[in-house]
């Protein structure tokens, strides 16, 4: 098991690349299910999230072949059959984004028979509202040890109206209703841009979407959609956490390849706290120290508020600046386990439910310490760039499953961070 050994202390310098959005790679290639054409997905993140929905389009019986290029990689995809509508318990608790696989498959095959993700770090996770939007297209919707089993003699276009906005119930009812026959609309839509990038693929392939990226989104249904050719969107949770990155450690960094359009919450968050952040045009960011960092409050919402994904990253960079902050996570109800392991590392956090309050500038001593979840780990590898001495961090295939290499391209700009393992 890796881990990494940071030594902290040294400001970050140079230029920093972001890679494809895990978040819009997932559903990206579970859409690739709904044709028995070959879809081309590129600048797709090496992260093992990649690799573990890989596997499940092969369970499926899908094949599908990568190549390395300059950026990112290209992931051809081909659903011409499917030999086992299954997504088995094994795949599915590794990532809960597997669920994404069950619109198409029902839309496509009229079956998937997929496992119930259960929770994770951060929460129950439930999916309640997808089977409901599955059942409001025709679908009926069967428990049975573990999994859900969805079948339709075919999808029917209706409209739907989220109790929750919720990103992969979204995503997932969108791939559905491509295939429905008739109009469906969905109201009290996730608005992530990882959505539009989705309806753009879907729009490539040959369905008829409007209004992703808004809180309504009309799908018509068609009969059948064909192969395209789609570029993954940046990752803006990475972008952002590079942006916390120099907060952290000082120094001055470029950071290029992103969409800067997809920022405005996480720039003006970290502008109120002092940190300089330039735009150098819409796909290329200057961020730099500047100074005392003072705390502000954070309270967590769905896009475009202050993302949930950033909360992590942010509360390790508020125990660094002057005053009290106080963070409030509004989506999910465990995400402070980082809080925990920032404290070992001289930290003054009070966690009080959905809550946190932050009290700094406390300097940070290195520590071995335990990610927990993906965006919990990030922090913990922000503070280690800050802290003084060195900090081991322990369970790193939790940020391998969503940062590409990011020891790799933390040390290129002047980190020191060593992976190993036992
Ligand atoms: C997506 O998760 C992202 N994952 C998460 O990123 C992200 O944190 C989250 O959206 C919120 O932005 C992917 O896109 C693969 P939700 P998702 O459904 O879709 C409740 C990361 O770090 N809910 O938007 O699973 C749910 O409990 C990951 O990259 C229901 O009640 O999140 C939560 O409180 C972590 N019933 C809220 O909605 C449902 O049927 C938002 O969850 C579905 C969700």
């Amino acid at each position: 098991m890796d881990k990494f050994l940071i030594e902290g202390g040294h400001l970050l310098e140079g230029r920093i690349t972001a890679s494809g959005a895990k978040n819009a790679a997932l559903p990206a290639m579970a859409a690739s299910l709904l044709t028995d054409q070959s879809v081309t997905l590129r600048n797709i993140p090496r992260v093992r999230d990649i690799g573990t929905m890989r596997s499940l389009l092969d369970e499926l019986g899908v094949d599908s072949s990568i190549k390395h290029e300059e950026h990112g990689n290209r992931l051809e995809i081909q659903a011409r059959q499917l030999l086992n509508p299954v997504a088995p318990y094994e795949l599915v608790k590794q990532m809960r984004a597997s669920v994404l696989v069950l619109g198409p498959l029902v839309a496509r095959f009229g079956h998937a028979r997929v496992s119930l993700p259960g929770g994770c770090a951060i929460g129950a996770r439930p999916i309640n509202l997808h089977l409901k939007g599955l059942e409001a297209l025709g679908a009926s919707v069967r428990m049975d040890h573990g999994y859900v089993e969805v079948r339709t003699d075919g999808l029917r276009g209706t409209t739907f109206n989220f109790d929750t906005i919720t990103v992969t119930g979204t995503e997932n009812l969108m791939m559905a209703a491509t295939l429905a026959e008739g109009s469906t609309i969905l109201e009290n839509a996730a608005r992530e841009p990882e959505i539009e990038d989705l309806a753009n693929l879907l729009n490539a392939m040959g369905a008829s979407i409007e209004g992703a990226g808004t809180d309504t989104i009309r799908i018509h249904g068609v009969s059948s959609l064909h192969g395209a050719e789609h570029p993954i969107i940046p990752d803006r949770i990475e972008v952002g956490t590079f942006l916390v990155s120099v907060a952290m450690a000082g120094g001055h960094l470029v950071v290029d390849r992103a969409e800067v359009g997809q920022l405005t919450s996480v720039i003006a968050k970290l502008g109120e706290v002092g940190v300089k952040v330039r735009a150098n045009g819409p796909h290329e960011l200057e961020v730099e120290k500047d100074g005392t960092l003072c705390a502000v409050d954070i309270s967590t919402q769905e896009y475009p508020g202050f993302p949930t994904d950033m909360q992590a990253q942010c509360m390790a960079l508020m125990t660094q600046a002057e005053g009290a902050s106080v963070i409030t996570e509004t989506i999910f109800e465990n995400r402070f386990l980082h809080a925990l392991e920032l404290m070992r590392m001289g930290a003054d956090i009070t966690v009080e439910g959905r809550r946190a309050i932050v009290r700094g500038k406390t300097p940070l001593s290195g520590a071995k310490i335990q990610a927990s979840d993906l965006r919990a780990s990030a922090s913990l590898v922000l503070a280690g760039l800050a802290a003084e001495g060195e900090t081991v961090i322990d369970r790193v295939y939790h940020i391998d499953r969503g940062y590409e290499r990011i020891e790799e391209k933390l040390n290129r700009v002047g980190a020191r961070i060593r992976r190993f393992s036992d």
